[in-house]
Formats: structure tokens, sequence, C-alpha cells
């Protein structure tokens, strides 16, 4: 491994291109997609985890730049984030066809880059969007305790990472609120639960 984080991020990127076993590798060639790796700021304290990219996503190769990233991008203002300020990417790198959900298998497979992402960027704050998001981070660092995201979302739940204590705040998908407007106004209060650990 290379020895400084952008060069250990650019050396994991291209690991996830070159996941030729992924059951979505193919889907991607054929669309003429591209992986979505994840962008922002790799030394920010604050991560963003999404499920899985979209189609604008694996269009362009870049996490939520469609319609749930609008969203997300208006949350983050509401705390005078812009989306550049933090670290944003999704469990699984590649598009799940028709945006279906994530599959176990796809989530196994693309899991050890996201733990090595989290390790490489040490962020103090992971905010999971979502139920996947929400229960893998918090099985990942051992504090999951069958919580269901309408029970947890907008909280704090500390958890020890290997780089130190880190606080967890599941927020619901983004795309959720496009199924359920009323979400929306759960979303722009929860978001407010990360405003203590804007730098
Ligand atoms: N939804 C996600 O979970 N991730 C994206 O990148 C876009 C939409």
């Amino acid at each position: 491994m290379p020895n400084n984080r952008e060069a250990q991020l650019e050396s994991l990127a291209e690991s996830v291109r070159n996941l030729t076993e992924s059951p979505l590798y193919t889907y991607r060639t054929e669309n003429d997609y591209a992986a979505v790796f994840g962008e922002g700021n790799i030394h920010a304290n604050i991560m963003v985890i999404g499920e899985a990219p979209g189609e604008q996503e694996a269009k362009q190769g870049r996490p939520f730049v469609g319609s749930a990233g609008k969203v997300l991008n208006e949350l983050l203002g509401l705390i005078d984030l812009e989306r550049e300020d933090v670290y944003i990417t999704n469990i699984v790198k590649d598009r799940p066809p028709d945006n279906r959900n994530p599959r176990v298998g796809e989530i196994k497979l693309y899991a050890p880059y996201l733990v090595q992402q989290i390790e490489i960027i040490q962020p103090k704050v992971i905010a999971p969007l979502g139920r996947f998001a929400m229960e893998f981070i918090l099985k990942q660092f051992d504090a999951f305790e069958k919580q269901k995201i309408s029970q947890v979302h907008g909280t704090v739940i500390k958890a020890q990472a290997t780089y130190g204590e880190i606080a967890v705040v599941p927020l619901y998908h983004p795309a959720a609120a496009f199924y359920n407007p009323k979400l929306q106004d759960t979303l722009r209060e929860d978001i407010l639960t990360l405003q203590p650990f804007v730098a």
C-alpha cells in the first residue's frame, strides 16, 4: 500500500474498477457505466455512506449526482457544508440493475473496499443513509442491536474504530423523501445532529 491517503485511495479505486468477479461487473461494462468509488474531502471529519449508485451516478462515476444527490446537497447546505467538505461514498460501488436493493453477496463483496476507505480517511463521524448502510456500519463497529432506521435516525451512536472513537449518525436515505414527503422535514431536522461535528 502506498503511504499517502490520495495514493492509497487511488489504488483501492483501481481494485474496484477491476472487480471482474462482481455480479454487477458485466452490467457495468455492457451499459458503459463506471464504478462509483467515492469523492470529496479525503481529510473530512464527516463521511456520508449511501447504498449503491443509481443510473446518473453510474453514468458519471460519481456518488449522489442524481435526484437523491440534489436532496443530499440541500441537506448539507442546512449545516453550511458543501458536498466537497465531506467524503461521500456507497457500500456497493456498482449500480444494481433497475436500482434494486443491493444483495447480501454484493454487500459482502464490496464491503472490504468501504472498510479500507474508512481506515484511510479516518472520519470522526459516519452518517449512513438508509437501512442498508446503517446496518452495515453498526455491524462493522459491533454496535448493531437490531435497531431500525425508524428508531435511530438522527441520533448519535458512539462506536470504536481502530483509530479512535467515532460517532455514527444514521439518517434516512434522501430518496425516501420522494416516496414519503413527510420524511423531508425529518431529514431536515436530523441533519442538524451533524452540526456539532462540523469543523
Ligand atoms: N443512492 C445511493 O444510495 N447512492 C448514490 O450514490 C445515489 C443514490
